[in-house]
């Protein structure tokens, strides 16, 4: 059974069509990549996910419950987090405040408090750094940090499916191994799903799991990474050698 159902989706913003047909399934605990170049649709195709993007055709279920067209909170609340590009943590709070603002969609059930501490204690295990400068102011923090840190508030929710827009960015690879190294373990450790987006499909390549590449707004191709990543047809999908005018 499928954790999340994406059926015939498509994007326009105005005249342009960012995102054309795309579906795909994703079953709990999988770990899939989207690769592509730049302007291949892959944020859209995120943001429609999370339901910060209104799609203009298509269905999205996920955890048996429709949500096209549903507001990010209403998402959120069913298990599903989205962590945008640009890690856009608020500069001026602490990091602890920061990791309190996720669990805030859950302020007033019953129990959130002792769940959001026991939450928070399972972050810093998983990313030691935030906990020994949890009062620290988070703009101060180094860019892995803040990754770090955007990944953990998405965690504060209680994800079933965190999708990530290029976690990588502007990050030096050493630092970006050690993101993904927690984000697998994490994944390992709570079956989490992942829906990971990443301009080129070396990191999927050497983590493994599932790969799909978009070009134009498509999915032109799908299936293991490192299978893929060794097959001579990425390089002509990703820079499109061969298609037909
Ligand atoms: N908010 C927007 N308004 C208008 N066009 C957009 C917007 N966001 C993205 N686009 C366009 O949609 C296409 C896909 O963009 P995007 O989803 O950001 O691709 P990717 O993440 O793969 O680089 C691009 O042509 C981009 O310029
Ligand atoms: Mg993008």
């Amino acid at each position: 059974m499928s954790l999340l159902n994406v059926s015939n989706i498509g994007i326009r913003y105005g005249r342009l069509t960012a995102v054309r047909n795309v579906s795909f399934t994703m079953a709990e605990g999988e770990v899939l990549f989207i690769t592509g170049p730049n302007g291949a649709g892959k944020s859209s195709l995120l943001r429609a996910i999370a339901g910060v993007t209104a799609p203009s055709g298509g269905r999205i279920d996920f955890a048996d419950h429709d949500i096209t067209g549903k507001v990010p909170e209403a998402i959120a609340r069913l298990g599903l987090s989205m962590v945008p590009e640009g890690r856009d943590v608020f500069g001026s709070l602490s990091i602890e405040e920061n990791l309190m603002v996720g669990t805030g969609m859950h302020a007033g059930e019953n129990g959130w408090r002792a769940r959001a501490m026991a939450e928070l204690e399972a972050v810093y295990a998983t990313f030691p750094i935030l906990k020994e400068r949890r009062h620290s102011q988070a703009g101060l923090l180094s860019g892995g940090q803040q990754q770090m840190l955007v990944i953990g508030r998405a965690l504060m929710t209680y994800p079933r499916l965190i999708a990530i827009d290029e976690p990588s960015l502007g990050l030096a690879p050493n630092i970006t191994d050690q993101v993904y190294e927690r984000l697998i373990a994490l994944q390992k450790e709570r079956r989490l799903t992942l829906l990971i987006v990443e301009q080129s499909s070396t990191r999927a390549m050497m983590v493994g799991g599932r790969m799909m590449l978009m070009r134009g707004g498509e999915i032109v191709l799908d299936g293991d990474a490192r299978a893929l990543g060794k097959s001579e047809a990425i390089e002509a999908a990703y820079f499109g050698y061969g298609e037909q005018a």
